[in-house]
């Protein structure tokens, strides 16, 4: 993990409502606002963020959003620009596999995102990864190397990014990539970095995600080039995403 602080981020999905969510934000601060050495984020939906934001106002815990419209405003029903999240969080995730899937959102949407939310001053979570068919073709590392080059281009923000490596088949199935897998794909993120911004190399955290739990948090973490973890299903219950944050500020 060399010198780089770690982040433990929870993307919530479209789970918890405002109450509940306010429920899971207020115990994960009481299990964890002491815990030092790892940034902790916790992206609940939209309708949550104001009031979970000022819930864990002040406290060390920091709230992202899921998603950002590409563009500053207009008519765009349903949009939210990355200039209304401005004050609200600090995050936002950019190109999550499932919006790539199922919203057909495109390399040049997500470059427009990522650019949109550093240009507001908060930091993206750009997150690449490939599906099973491309792993089982031997193709990961190409493949992983020529989204993420796509999906910043023309990002200059280098002060101000989080890459997330997170293999389509690994997400939400029980089945995380094993260690090895991980480090060898997070060090193939850092080499797109390295090749676009030799600078920032060394400085961005590059993270896993893909069923991430207490069990194998540890393993994950001990590896050179992974600086943290993105984790879905279990950043829903507070015990256990309290455990992968006091697991990060020891490893
Ligand atoms: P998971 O999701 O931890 O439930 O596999 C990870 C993600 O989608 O970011």
């Amino acid at each position: 993990m060399a010198n780089r602080v770690p982040v433990i981020a929870g993307n919530w999905k479209m789970n918890t409502d405002v109450e509940s969510g306010l429920k899971l934000a207020s115990d994960i601060l009481r299990l964890t606002n002491d815990v030092s050495g790892v940034e902790k984020i916790v992206c609940p939906p939209f309708i949550s963020i104001t009031r979970i934001a000022e819930e864990l106002s002040g406290s060390s815990i920091q709230v992202g959003a899921q998603n950002v419209s590409s563009s500053a405003n207009g008519a765009l029903t349903g949009e939210i620009s990355a200039t209304m999240l401005q004050g609200q969080v600090s995050h936002v995730i950019v190109g999550h596999s499932e919006r790539r899937a199922q919203n057909n959102e495109t390399s040049e949407q997500i470059s427009l995102k990522a650019i949109a939310v550093a240009e507001a001053r908060m930091t993206p979570i750009l997150c690449t990864g490939e599906d099973l068919a491309i792993r089982q073709a031997g193709k990961a590392s190409s493949f992983v190397s020529e989204q993420l080059e796509a999906n910043l281009a023309g990002f200059t923000e280098w002060d101000s990014l989080i890459v997330a490596y997170e293999p389509v088949w690994a997400i939400g199935t029980g089945e995380a990539a094993t260690s090895d897998q991980a480090q060898e794909m997070t060090a193939v993120c850092r080499e797109v970095i390295r090749k676009l911004a030799p600078h920032a190399a060394d400085s961005i955290r590059v993270l896993y995600g893909g069923s991430v739990n207490s069990g194998n948090v540890g393993e994950l973490l001990s590896q050179p080039d992974i600086d943290g973890a993105l984790v879905g299903g279990a950043s829903l219950k507070a015990d256990e995403f309290s455990k992968l944050i006091v697991a990060a500020s020891s490893g």
